[in-house]
């Protein structure tokens, strides 16, 4: 990890370190209880052990389709889908399906999807923790028509799989109504918490990612962070670092730019993380949170960058980099263009997308703007698992430092409401 000099002082970091101890002694504690502990989320390595077998054996059952859509949103689906698209080559000696998320419930996407897939070869995974959210289920329903036109009721079911909670819902009630194969979800771990339950795992085993490495790699990061110790725990050094910069420096958005394509999906799972988790009022004190910002190195110096440089300084920094890329080309440079480019001479293309990203870091260190550079080591599933436990970790420590709950997202709930209310009646609602 490095940190740009621009920022928090050691002597503020001190300062805090009696909260850190708290907030290190709260999350400890609240994650003995096994599956009911508060924060299970932080111990799903050794909580999700007994469902492993079953769950590589249901991917095992849907590898044999060359499609899979998942239909979900939110926590359950932006888990998979980062990890999915960093480990897109995982794996290649494994007859692997392709995935594909739905998300949104826009008919356009949804037409142009089917119309590329067919039902013969296609598998559904609904996957949905409160098993009635309004997107995931129209979703499904579409899903599960097409499927039947073509192959008819008893094979459409063979191809259909539920994750939820093990006993509400109508994800579930349908489950057992139709004997449709349902893996059930820890009822505490809620939905941006849970890519590495069967949420997560299923889909990912299914394309051949090694989810027992990725629970490993989470695992060891939890190893990491056992002390209050900023300096040896790198989640509550992060978790300290964003909410000094927020509160004492007035840095109200957090920029997340990875120089690695593959982290995208990744920095989306972890804006929905954050401002779900952390945007929050606080009763007699301004409201917690900055706002995440998802950037790209280097699109993003072709785009966002004058901003970032010369606007207001309310901005800090997260940089993802890779220590090591497979597949790393070397630059085919013609002689007769040797002058023109002297030096790509003898360059890999991560030699000049590192140039690029220690230029950029050091323009916004010169304007004095705060940052910090994750290196990681590969991409592999291990390194993804240490990340998102980082993460899930960092995003905790946050809230409670904040003195919010950041595993609830009240303010949301009155949006789902009145979907569901102009449903039953449009004329009753404003349009
Ligand atoms: O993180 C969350 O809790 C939300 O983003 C949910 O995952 C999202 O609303 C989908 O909910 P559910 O899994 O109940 O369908």
């Amino acid at each position: 990890m490095y940190t740009a000099p621009e920022g928090v002082s050691a002597t503020e970091f001190t300062g805090l370190q009696p909260e850190l101890t708290r907030v290190h002694g709260v999350v400890r504690d609240k994650t003995r209880a096994g599956l009911d502990a508060e924060f299970a989320c932080l111990n799903l390595p050794e909580l999700m052990a007994p469902q492993l077998a079953g769950i590589e054996r249901a991917a095992a059952d849907i590898r044999r389709y060359r499609d899979v859509v998942v239909a979900g949103i939110g926590g359950s689906s932006l888990g998979a889908k980062a990890v999915y698209y960093a480990l897109g080559n995982a794996a290649p000696d494994v007859q692997r399906p392709t995935l594909h998320f739905l998300e949104n419930i826009d008919p356009y996407h949804l037409e142009f999807l089917l119309a590329r897939l067919k039902p013969e070869t296609t598998a559904v995974i609904a996957i949905s923790k409160s098993g009635g959210t309004i997107e995931t289920v129209v979703q499904f329903l579409a899903l599960r028509e097409w499927l039947e036109k073509k192959l008819g009721t008893i094979d459409a079911r063979k191809r259909q799989w539920i994750v939820t909670d093990p006993k509400q819902g109508w994800l579930r009630q349908l489950a057992a109504r139709e004997s449709l194969p349902a893996l059930s979800l820890p009822p505490r771990v809620g939905g941006r918490y849970s890519v590495l339950t069967a949420t997560g795992l299923l889909p990912l085993a299914t394309v051949g990612v090694d989810i027992r490495a990725l629970l490993d790699g989470a695992a060891a990061n939890a190893a990491r962070c056992a002390d209050a110790d900023p300096k040896t725990n790198p989640a509550l050094e992060l978790a300290a670092l964003y909410y000094l910069l927020d509160v004492r420096k007035h840095k109200r958005i957090s920029i997340m730019m990875p120089y690695a394509d593959p982290l995208l999906q990744f920095v989306n799972w972890y804006c929905q993380l954050w401002a779900e988790s952390l945007g929050k009022r606080v009763a007699n004190a301004d409201p917690a949170g900055t706002l995440p910002v998802r950037a790209m190195g280097s699109v993003d110096q072709h785009s966002q960058l004058q901003m970032y440089l010369e606007s207001r300084a309310d901005k800090m920094f997260t940089f993802l980099v890779l220590d090591h890329w497979e597949n790393d080309r070397a630059i085919a440079l013609p002689d007769a263009d040797r002058s023109a480019f002297p030096y790509l001479a003898g360059k890999r293309l991560s030699e000049v997308l590192n140039a690029e990203f220690y230029a950029t870091r050091e323009v916004i260190t010169r304007a004095k703007h705060p940052n910090v550079t994750l290196y990681l080591p590969t991409l592999d599933a291990h390194v993804l698992g240490q990340l998102i436990d980082l993460y899930q970790r960092v995003t905790i420590y946050t809230g409670l430092l904040y003195g919010i709950n950041p595993l609830d997202q009240p303010a949301v709930e009155l949006g789902k409401q009145l979907t569901l209310a102009y449903l039953a009646e449009p004329g009753k609602v404003k349009t």
